[in-house]
């Protein structure tokens, strides 16, 4: 079997492909990697930004809060000083004003005298704190109106006051031009610290599920999204939700950054989120919120910075939004996956397919080389027979009429009278062999005719015991001892029965003439692969390996009285059956003959 080339440099090939899609793989897979890191970064830093923007509207707005209280403030001390009133009922200009005081922003407004006490006090009548622990006076000594700056309020720190944190505003009330110098009192303002951060956070949400909280210049909580945490130190709820966890670096954070007024984004370990007590890494962006002792207004230079001041944060679990990346280097990966498979399982497919074509293509090639030789072989075979054909039947022609001539005088001279019996003896030998090579040449001329077979659909067993019960005297004569072995199921099919009937005579002939000092006929039939297959066998002399190449030559004969045309004539009959003879024999032992005939003619 030849081999084709083709496969053989694709096998060849096969693990350079294999290494190359491997170097491919590593390749996209380490761009993949360090794309999909730089995008997490990017992503991950953006996510800030944007929870740094919208601390910053939170701190914005609270401060926004705190600057129009403080216009509110002023504007009551001008109703005040233009009422010139500093005890006795409230005017109902000033209770108008304070029923506008934001929704409950402010729990008390207080007038104080220039001792400090209350003069005048409207109050929330759902907080009834004891008393409220006032702001010295003195402290309002510098914020008497200068020309710079008449409107500066101050702002003291929160400070819990039945339970509530609270913040004081509290502006001075100088005498009136020309009644004085100084304080004659002031007007203060005590304020929801909480219900203010409230208004501010309410409705934020940092992604899906991140929140804000913030916390006052002390660390305590005036929001957050567990509502238990509010108005507690932010460093103790931590480690009372979670003590297993060590808080150092968020702690750290809020005592370095938040509670110094910084502004910026970082990243920390929390040991919950929401209402879940797992390990949750958290982005956190924070701002602080300052207060400034005079109202925001456009125009003004820099006020002075309160005191006070809180900070807001925004925090959010980072797998919110390393998630969203983690899916897109899952699919990547998946992609990178199939690709793989892709090319392993093509270069593997496309292997096999190639070795089965080559397999195939050789079985083919080796199929077509043996039909040609064969009829080559036949072509060779036919030519050689035409060519005795026509030479035989030439030759014949010319033998005919002198050989006629010849036995014609033999039998003339016979009949004449005075021959003496050695005489005639030997003008009958003439006749005798005059008549022998006519009947050579009668199966010279039959063996020349070119023949097609006559196919009749029958059997092949029936024809046998037919030939065997013609040559049954020569098998006793012999000594030949028979054995039958014929299939009783043999398909019927087309074939020449009388050129058929020629070829079995002419191999079971030849079995009989191997076997002189007798011995033992097999004739055996059976289908197989669309065929019939008749095997005869004899334990006659058999047939040297010289002679097996010649076998199927005309006149090949090595019998005295043999023409040599047996195997000859059965040869070209089988043949012209589409059908094959094949022989295995071996000196001394025997020999097979082995005729196959197509069932499809
Ligand atoms: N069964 C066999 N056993 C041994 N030799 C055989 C057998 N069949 C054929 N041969 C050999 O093949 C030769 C050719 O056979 P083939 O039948 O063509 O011619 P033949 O028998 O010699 O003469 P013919 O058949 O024309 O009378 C034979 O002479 C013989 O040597
Ligand atoms: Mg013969």
């Amino acid at each position: 079997m030849k081999n084709i080339p083709f496969p053989g440099l694709l096998k060849k090939l096969l693990p350079l492909i294999y290494v190359g899609a491997l170097a491919l793989t590593v390749l996209i897979a380490y761009v993949g990697y360090s794309t999909s890191r730089q995008a997490q970064e990017i992503i991950t830093s953006q996510f800030n930004q944007q929870q740094l923007i919208l601390a910053r509207k939170i701190s914005d707005h609270i401060q926004n809060q705190i600057s129009h209280l403080q216009k509110s403030l002023l504007a009551i001390r001008e109703t005040w000083q233009v009422n010139k009133k500093i005890s006795g009922q409230a005017s109902a200009e000033i209770l108008w004003q304070y029923q506008q005081l934001l929704s409950g922003d402010v729990l008390s407004l207080m007038v104080l005298n220039g001792q400090g006490q209350p003069v005048w006090r409207l109050q929330d009548p759902s907080w009834t704190p004891k008393e409220i622990p006032l702001p010295e006076l003195k402290a309002l000594e510098p914020f008497l109106p200068t020309p710079l700056s008449p409107n500066r309020i101050w702002i003291g720190r929160t400070f819990s006051l039945a339970g509530k944190w609270v913040l004081p505003l509290m502006v001075p009330l100088p005498y009136p031009k020309g009644h004085g110098t100084g304080v004659q009192g002031a007007i203060v303002f005590i304020l929801d610290a909480i219900q203010i951060v409230k208004k501010a956070t309410f409705g934020v949400v940092s992604g899906s599920t991140g929140y804000a909280w913030v916390i006052n210049s002390q660390g305590i909580l005036f929001d957050h999204f567990e509502n238990e945490f509010v108005g507690r130190s932010i460093f103790e709820v931590r480690k009372a939700r979670n003590p297993q966890l060590s808080y150092k670096i968020i702690d750290d954070l809020t005592r370095r950054e938040l509670l110094q007024k910084k502004e910026g984004m970082a990243q920390y370990l929390s040991g919950w989120h929401r209402s879940k007590l797992t390990k949750t890494e958290k982005l956190i962006a924070y701002t602080p919120i300052p207060f400034f002792e005079t109202p925001e207004r456009q125009g003004r230079p820099q006020p002075l910075p309160a005191e006070e001041f809180w900070s807001v944060a925004l925090v959010a679990p980072i797998e919110e939004v390393s998630g969203l990346i983690r899916s897109l280097n899952i699919r990547q990966f998946l992609l990178i996956g199939i690709f793989q498979l892709l090319i392993i399982f093509g270069t593997g497919m496309l292997v096999f397919i190639s070795s089965r074509w080559s397999s195939t293509l050789t079985l083919e090639v080796d199929r077509k080389t043996e039909e040609l030789k064969k009829s080559q072989e036949k072509l060779i075979h036919s030519e050689r027979l035409a060519a005795v054909g026509s030479m035989a039947s030439h030759v014949s022609h010319e033998i005919k009429n002198p050989l006629i001539a010849i036995g014609g005088l033999a039998q003339q001279l016979k009949r004449s009278a005075n021959l003496e019996d050695r005489e005639k003896e030997k003008l009958d030998l003439i006749t005798k062999e005059v008549s022998r090579l006519e009947n050579m040449l009668i199966e010279v001329r039959d063996f020349t005719r070119p023949t097609t077979p006559r196919k009749i659909k029958g059997g092949i067993n029936p024809l046998i015991q037919e030939i065997l019960a013609l040559m049954k005297p020569v098998f006793t004569d012999q000594q030949i001892e028979i054995q039958i072995d014929l299939d009783p199921h043999l398909p019927e099919f087309e074939f020449d029965p009388e050129q058929l009937k020629q070829v079995l005579l002419n191999l079971i002939k030849n079995a009989a003439e191997a076997m002189t000092a007798g011995g033992r006929l097999g004739i055996k039939t059976y289908p197989r692969a669309a065929k019939v297959f008749i095997e005869i066998s004899d334990t006659g002399k058999g047939i040297s390996p010289e002679h097996l190449t010649n076998l199927f030559r005309p006149f090949f004969t090595t019998k005295k009285k043999g023409t040599g045309l047996g195997l000859a004539v059965s040869y070209k009959i089988i043949h012209d059956h589409n059908g094959d003879i094949q022989v295995a024999s071996e000196v001394n032992q025997g020999t097979r003959m082995v005729v196959q005939l197509p069932l499809q003619g």
